[in-house]
Formats: C-alpha cells, sequence, structure tokens
C-alpha cells in the first residue's frame, strides 16, 4: 500500500487515531490545545508542570491519555525564530518516522497555531505534505518479511480547522514534490547491479509515459555519433551500455531551465581505483540523476507554467583491459582536449559533455547537479552542498531555493587563480588538479565547457546519503537537491525568487 496525506478540517480534540502527532512552541501549554487536554483528562497540563517536556527544538514526549487519540506525540519546534519551514517539516517527518517504527497504520498531525510563527498557512499545508512522507520512507524490497510484521503506516491526516483551504492548496504543491522526492530516493537506494544505465534510461521512459512529457534516450550508437568524447571515455571501460537521458517538460514557452544531473551508476574509480573500505557508497554516484528525475515526477504531476529540459549523461565507472588509462588524451564534445590524470575524477568527464550539448537548447540557465568531489565533504561537511557558478544572481537564487526547501548549499569561489590548477602540458585541460580546492578545480574544469547561458553548479557529495540516523530519517539515501530544485523551478513560476 502506498502513503498518501490528505487535509481536513477537524479539531484536534475528539479526532479518533492510533496517534496524533501536535507541533507545539516553545514553553507552556499553548492554549489552543485546551479542549485536548480536557479530552486527556488533563495529561498534557500535568506533562507540562512536571517539567519533562517545554517544546524545545526536536524535543519528543509520547503520552497514552485513552480518549479518541490513542496516543498523543508532542512535538518542540522551539523558539519561534527556531521553527519556520525547516522545523516544521521536520517535525512531521519526525512523526511519521515515530508513527512507523511504533507500528500503527495511520496518524493525525496538527500544527498548533501559537506555532506557526511567520508561516502562512500555505506554507504550512505544503511543507508538513513534504514531511510526512519523507519521515514514512524507507526501503525493504530486497529483505524477506520478518515473521512478526508491524502494521505499514499507510496514511496521515492532516488537521486544519482554520484556513483550511490555503493549508490544502499548500498541501498539493508539497505531495507533488513528497513524490518527486520518494522518486529520487528509491533511485539512489538501488544497488549498482539494479540500477544501471540501462534501468535509468526505463526509468525515464516510465516517466514520459505516465505523465505525457518529452523524452529521448540516446545509446551508445547515438551517443558516438554526438561526438560525446568524456562519457564515452568513462564508459569503455564497462559492460554497461552508457545512455544520454534527455527529458524535456514545456509547461510554458520560452527558454528554459536546463537540468544536469550525474548519473554514474557506480563508481570504483576505474584503473585510479579506489580503497576498498566503503566503496560500496559508490552506488550514490548516481544522486544528481536521481534528483532530477524526482523533479520530473514532480513536474509531471503538478504542471507548472515553466519550461524545463533534464539531461542525464550516465555509466559506469569500472577498471578493465578497455578502460580509460591516466595520461590518455580524449577529446570532448565541446571538441576541447583533456588529459586524463586520474580516471575517478570521470564525473566531470561525462557532465562537461552534457553542458555543450545543453547549448542547442538556448538556456535561460543551467544547474547541474553531482556527487562530484571528496574535497566538498571536508569543506562543508554533510550539512551543506556546494554551489558555485558563472552567475552571482543565479548562485544567490539557489541558496534562496535551498533555504526554503530545507536543503542548504554554501558557495565557493571560481576566482581565475584556480584556472591554473587544471592547466595540462599536453592538452587544452586536465581532468584532475590534485589536493587544493578539490571542489573548486572541479567547478573549473566544468566552466571550461560552459559557454552562452548563466550556469551553476552544486556539489552534493556530502549530504547525498547519511551513514547515521536521526529522528526524520534511518542511514541511506536523503534525496537531496530535489525539494530545492523543486523551489527554483517553482520560484521562477511565481517570481518568488
Ligand atoms: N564520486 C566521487 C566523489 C565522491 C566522494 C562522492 C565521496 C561521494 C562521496 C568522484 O567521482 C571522485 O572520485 N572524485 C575524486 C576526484 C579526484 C580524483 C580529483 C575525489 O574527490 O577524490
Ligand atoms: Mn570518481
Ligand atoms: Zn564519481
Amino acid at each position: 500500500m502506498p502513503f498518501t496525506t490528505s487535509v481536513v478540517a477537524d479539531q484536534p480534540a475528539g479526532f479518533a487515531t492510533p496517534l496524533l502527532a501536535v507541533a507545539v512552541p516553545a514553553g507552556s501549554l499553548p492554549a489552543s490545545l485546551a479542549g485536548l487536554d480536557a479530552q486527556a483528562g488533563g495529561a498534557l497540563a500535568r506533562l507540562y508542570a512536571s517539567g519533562d517536556f517545554a517544546g524545545k527544538k526536536d524535543e519528543q514526549a509520547l503520552l497514552h491519555p485513552g480518549g479518541a487519540a490513542a496516543r498523543i506525540l508532542l512535538l518542540g519546534l522551539g523558539k519561534p525564530e527556531e521553527a519556520g519551514r525547516t522545523g516544521l517539516r521536520r517535525a512531521a517527518a519526525a512523526a511519521a518516522k515515530r508513527a512507523r517504527t511504533i507500528g500503527v497504520p495511520s496518524l493525525g498531525f496538527f500544527l498548533a497555531p501559537e506555532a506557526r510563527g511567520s508561516l502562512t498557512a500555505r506554507e504550512s499545508g505544503q511543507v508538513i505534505a513534504e514531511g510526512l512522507p519523507f519521515g514514512q520512507w524507507h526501503y525493504s524490497e530486497m529483505k524477506q518479511p520478518p515473521e512478526e510484521k508491524k502494521p505499514a503506516l499507510e496514511q496521515a491526516v492532516v488537521l486544519a480547522p482554520t484556513d483550511t483551504a490555503d493549508v490544502m492548496a499548500g498541501h498539493q504543491v508539497g505531495a507533488a514534490i513528497a513524490a518527486g522526492q520518494a522518486v529520487t530516493r528509491d533511485l539512489q537506494v538501488l544497488p549498482g547491479n539494479v540500477c544501471t544505465p540501462s534501468y535509468l534510461a526505463r526509468h525515464a521512459g516510465d516517466l514520459v509515459r505516465r505523465h505525457g512529457i518529452k523524452g529521448t534516450v540516446l545509446d551508445l550508437a547515438a551517443i558516438r555519433a554526438e561526438k560525446m568524447g568524456g562519457l564515452l571515455a568513462v564508459a569503455q571501460g564497462s559492460a554497461e551500455e552508457p545512455k544520454f537521458i534527455v527529458l524535456e517538460y514545456e509547461g510554458a514557452a520560452g527558454p528554459p531551465i536546463v537540468l544536469v544531473g550525474k548519473g554514474i551508476t557506480f563508481d570504483t574509480g576505474g584503473i585510479s581505483i579506489k580503497p576498498a573500505d566503503k566503496m560500496e557508497d559508490m552506488k550514490y554516484d548516481m544522486s544528481g540523476a536521481a534528483a532530477v528525475l524526482g523533479l520530473f515526477e514532480m513536474l509531471g504531476r503538478l504542471k507548472p507554467m515553466i519550461h524545463v529540459v533534464g539531461l542525464i549523461p550516465t555509466t559506469e565507472n569500472m577498471p578493465s583491459g578497455t578502460a580509460l588509462k591516466p595520461g590518455d588524451v580524449v577529446t570532448s564534445h565541446l571538441g576541447k582536449t583533456i588529459e586524463i590524470i586520474n580516471t575517478d575524477a570521470e564525473g566531470r568527464l561525462i557532465l562537461c559533455d552534457a553542458l555543450s550539448y545543453a547549448r542547442r537548447y538556448q538556456p535561460a540557465c543551467v544547474v547541474d547537479v553531482a556527487t562530484l568531489t571528496g574535497a566538498v565533504v571536508v569543506a562543508l561537511g554533510h550539512v551543506a552542498s556546494g554551489v558555485m557558478g558563472t552567475d552571482d544572481a543565479l548562485v544567490e537564487e539557489l541558496r534562496r531555493a535551498g533555504d526554503r526547501g530545507g536543503e542548504r548549499v554554501w558557495p565557493l569561489p571560481l576566482w581565475d587563480e584556480y584556472r591554473d590548477l587544471i592547466k595540462s602540458d599536453i592538452a587544452d585541460v586536465k581532468n584532475s588538479g590534485g589536493r587544493p580546492a578539490g571542489s573548486i578545480s572541479a567547478g573549473w574544469f566544468l566552466r571550461e565547457f560552459v559557454s552562452g547561458y548563466p550556469w551553476a553548479h552544486i556539489d552534493i557529495a556530502g549530504t547525498a546519503y547519511s551513514d547515521r540516523e536521526d529522528a526524520t530519517r534511518g542511514k541511506g539515501p536523503t534525496g537531496i537537491c530535489m525539494r530545492l530544485f523543486a523551489e527554483f523551478v517553482l520560484g521562477r513560476v511565481s517570481g518568488e525568487r
């Protein structure tokens, strides 16, 4: 059964549910919960009086008060300045994750109006609709079902006794984003032997059929005919056929936003092979591609008035007798020659061909997203993705979209001095600048293939997956950048940049 969310106008008091989650501000029992507290026989007032719970950020309390709601889960949003979109989305996700681990089939979610702060009703509906499925998400398809199976969490009902229509309007947007986010995570989590370039191409084909959008997939012969020398160089060591996926959603006329996603379905490093430790995580090296595919799921459902093109170069990066070697020189789609220093710097080789392919659309802008460098993890950890580009306004627009979507990005400079890092003795550029400023030299490499449009690059190597569980999700894929892309694209529709 798929997980669904909906909005009703009911009050929390008297709402029959196995679990009622209530997001509350820091401080004492909100006045809006007086009715619920009366129904719960004063259990909420006693909880606050005990001092055990004060609504601090990420604080939780679970009660069994008896009444219409078998359980009440209080979720602290903290002080008004801590709350906001990200805090409320987190609370909704934490509620769904907790409901799933408890093993209830459904839950109710209520935002105490005292905790809404400066959020509009519409925004609250949107982020709650994003957060609930985020927290519910898990992947167990490849495990035998346990002998004693808990009931699956199948639905969540958002209680909006006031501003119901606005909350519903926001919910509709949030639910489409949530569907895209689930697509992104479902693709990310798949192992490299399942999620091959052909698998991603088939998924794109499904999107095209289900939503009536345009799309084509270039196979090996077509990629050769296009002279995509970077993509071909990486693919030449693999038994899997590379693909170049093109998606086009035309909800309006005019120059498109072009989004490019790195689709390395497994990155061994090639001949410059990676150490064995944590190499399994390199199944996530197609997370940029997954974010683009998730965005098209959202576009297909919401049908906003905007023109968006998605480009996904996809291949494995493998060592073999036919693999690319350090020292080799290859000719890119643009015509520039590239000296291969390190075959593990493969992402930039496939992205550069997509960046020059993008010219034919005369794009309004091009944004690429890629698990590109380990160096970005050193710079920003797992808290923010790195962003850089040729256009400060575009970079700032992406930064703001990331803030709205709860997926922060932070700028790194592409100053001219860094260009020296990728100078080659034998070719136009080399594919590795070594350790110093590793994320920036990768950005500079991409910039060499950008011409005629504003461009930005987002490095998600530190944010695409997590090896630590938190209150909102388990280990594994985060769906990163799908919500950022949604906010970016919808921001251009509404003019809210
Ligand atoms: N896919 C990796 C980057 C990566 C690292 C993603 C950690 C996720 C987590 C990329 O292809 C890579 O190997 N980059 C090299 C570049 C270097 C050889 C110039 C790196 O960062 O070490
Ligand atoms: Mn690599
Ligand atoms: Zn890679």
